[in-house]
């Protein structure tokens, strides 16, 4: 069980809720609460009602394949083409001049782009993909900062029916290759570099490093399209890199979207897992299109023809795939689109965003509102962010305090905050509050989605009693539920079906309060959440014993103020070494693992220790490492080996704090 449970502040009997105003219930996408049951009783004639909103090329018939558990098929006879339900279907109902996206670059460059100048851009760039081999089944990777050719190559490569693997801009090359070869990607797009704290990031040759390192295993990559952006100088290989801008100009915008299966694999995006290597989860068309496109209209409250929506998160991760790309582009959305970080040049950059374009829906992470919060209600107080109508939360429980100042300060006290609990592998928000409906409860998700159904059991997959902590479970089957692991279905068995059968194990500890609602109580595994990013111990362990000088490693997750949790390591350096002295190994050890790994990855603190906690069979007790991390006395150390390891441990740690 986890050691997290209990550290979220429990809803205290009678601490303040906010319902609904009668305003904004009265206007609601969602004010009937009938809708809860409906779905509950007829789950898959619920889904199979959204799923008719999109448009099929060819009408399903079949709804849910669960024959082969934990393999479920959704809408399998049906074809959809899932770029085509983001663009044409829009432009050809009219809607062509509404804006998809107010691109904002870090530099501060701005780009207007309408459903029609997309549709006509991704049409363009499908054209230019084909000429270069790319057809359905193939893998495209893309690795490029948050710029409009991103979903522009996106949205292409879905047009063709291949898959792509969106790689964030900020893993390092071997993360990269690893990827690019688990994938067999044949195609590379990337940019040359991108804006990020006012200057610019290369992208290129990381690309060029990852594509030079030898792995032992051969490389697919064909080609490497290159977008123009940071203007940095990159080195272009004759015959394998080419320019986007350059090859693009051949060719125009006339191109008919196939329909493909509702299977159809859309993309693989990699997690990190509690082993080593990072898991390729793969999302399929049809179900995963309906499932982000429901809940982004219905959890946002979404009116398309109204709303400037913003969701804060990098494309790198799942949330910029069913958030920013996939989810608001069925609907039709206006969104924003920024390239920077939000303190580039100053913290009140979201801020000046927010009021330029009148945002009225923000979806952003607990790490982030808690940054804000640090640098003080002033910032945001200078802009005018009364645009604000509904909120959003993601990537880690919200602590009360910060979503009580979310509320206050940037949705002028009156906003609902939609608290969305998913994974990579739900596709789709699974539990949050429907902002019309929903009686909101800082620091709780709350309520599964209609259509979804989920429970907290014990280790044995019995329900546990109100107020109880236990493991969170999905009861049954969801449309855009990860559909196996790339290349590896055993694992996809072991890791979410081993454990409660035909029950999906998420991996997160929970409790339902008394009124039934559902609070998170962090991972119960080997992954820490590094503001809202997954990143797995076992990984980070590994690159460091990569490095010469270290025998040994433990990493755990400490809590982190800011960050949710941060990465501490404790590590043992080899006797016969040069390399590392004391003193430098933490600056070195913390550069090695940003290069290994990237800098999302980079220790807060590393320590050099002679021995590490372990029980008598050798197993590290991360346990206890974690208490000495978050200066806790700590716990049980009985079943230790050596019992006074902990001591000089625990010693070491307070020195330093
Ligand atoms: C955590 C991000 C509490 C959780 C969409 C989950 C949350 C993991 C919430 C998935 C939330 C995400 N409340 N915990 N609202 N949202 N988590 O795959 O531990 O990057 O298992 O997907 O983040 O992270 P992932």
């Amino acid at each position: 069980m986890s050691d997290q449970q209990g550290t979220i502040e429990s809803h205290p009997l009678g601490a303040k809720t906010y319902p609904p105003s009668p305003e904004f219930r009265a206007a609601a996408n969602q004010q009937d609460p009938s809708i809860y049951w409906r779905a509950a009783e007829d789950p898959e004639a619920y889904w199979a009602e959204q799923a008719r909103k999109l448009r099929w090329t060819k009408p399903f018939t079949e709804i849910l394949d669960w024959s082969n558990p934990p393999f479920a098929k959704w809408f399998a006879d049906g074809e959809l083409n899932v770029s085509a339900n983001c663009l044409d279907r829009h432009v050809e109902a009219g809607l062509g001049d509404r804006v998809a996206f107010h691109f904002e670059g870090e530099p501060g460059d701005t780009r207007t782009i309408t459903y029609a100048e997309l549709t006509a851009e991704v049409k363009r760039a499908a054209n230019m993909l084909t000429s270069l081999g790319v057809q359905q089944g193939d893998r495209v990777a893309i690795y490029m900062p948050m710029i409009p050719e991103t979903v522009i190559a996106m949205l292409a490569v879905a047009r063709l029916g291949a898959t792509h693997s969106v790689v964030f801009g900020g893993f390092s090359a071997e993360s990269l290759r690893s990827r690019i070869d688990d994938a067999a990607a044949k195609l590379v797009i990337t940019a040359d570099g991108g804006f990020r704290k006012g200057r610019v990031s290369a992208l290129k040759p990381t690309v060029d490093d990852a594509l030079s390192l030898d792995t032992g295993t051969e490389l697919s990559v064909e080609h490497v399209l290159v977008v123009e952006r940071g203007g940095n100088d990159v080195s272009m290989q004759e015959g394998r890199d080419l320019w986007w801008h350059e090859e693009i100009t051949a060719f125009d915008a006339e191109h008919t979207a196939k329909g493909f299966p509702a299977e159809n694999p859309l993309f693989i995006l990699y997690t990190s897992g509690t082993t080593g290597r990072p898991k390729g989860i793969v999302h399929t068309s049809g179900g995963y299109l309906t499932q982000t496109s429901t809940t982004h209209r219905d959890a946002f409250d979404l009116k398309p023809e109204t709303d400037v929506y913003w969701c804060t998160a990098d494309v790198g991760w799942v949330t910029g795939h069913s958030y920013a790309v996939y989810g608001p582009l069925a609907n039709g959305t206006t969104q924003v689109l920024y390239e920077g970080t939000p303190d580039t040049p100053d913290w009140g950059r979201w801020w000046e965003i927010v009021q330029k374009y009148g945002v009225t829906i923000f979806y952003t992470a607990p790490t982030a509102i808690r940054a804000c919060m640090k640098v003080g209600r002033q910032v945001p107080e200078q802009y005018d962010l009364s645009s604000i109508r509904v909120l959003g939360s993601v990537g880690e429980p919200i602590n009360p305090e910060a979503w009580r100042w979310y509320r206050e300060v940037i949705g002028a006290g009156s906003a609902p905050i939609v608290d969305t609990w998913w994974q990579t592998e739900t596709g789709a928000f699974m539990i949050s509050p429907l902002p019309g409906l929903t009686t909101l409860k800082p620091g709780s998700a709350q309520i599964a989605q209609p259509g979804i159904a989920v429970n907290v059991v014990d280790d044995a997959g019995n329900p546990v009693e109100r107020g109880q902590g236990g493991l969170l479970i999905v009861e049954r089957p969801w449309p855009s539920m990860v559909r196996t692991i790339w290349g590896d279905d055993q694992r996809f068995i072991d890791t979410y079906w081993s454990k409660f059968g035909d029950r999906y194990f998420a991996g997160d500890g929970a409790r339902l309060d008394e009124d039934g609602d559902v609070w998170l109580l962090g991972r119960v595994d080997d992954v820490m959440n590094v503001s809202g990013h997954r990143l797995s111990t076992a990984e980070i362990e590994s690159a460091l014993v990569e490095h010469h000088a270290v025998a040994e490693a433990a990493v755990v997750g400490a809590d982190d103020e800011t960050t949710g949790q941060a990465v501490v390591a404790f590590v043992i350096l080899k006797s016969q070494q040069h390399l590392l002295t004391p003193e430098n190994a933490e600056g070195e050890l913390k550069k090695h693992v940003a290069s290994q790994i990237g800098a999302i990855a980079r220790p807060r603190q590393i320590f050099v220790v002679s021995e590490l906690p372990k029980t008598r069979s050798g197993k590290i007790m991360r346990r206890l490492l974690k208490d000495a991390a978050e200066g806790r006395e700590v716990g049980d150390t009985t079943t230790l080996a050596d019992t006074m390891v902990m001591q000089t441990i625990s010693d070491r740690v307070r020195a330093e704090r």
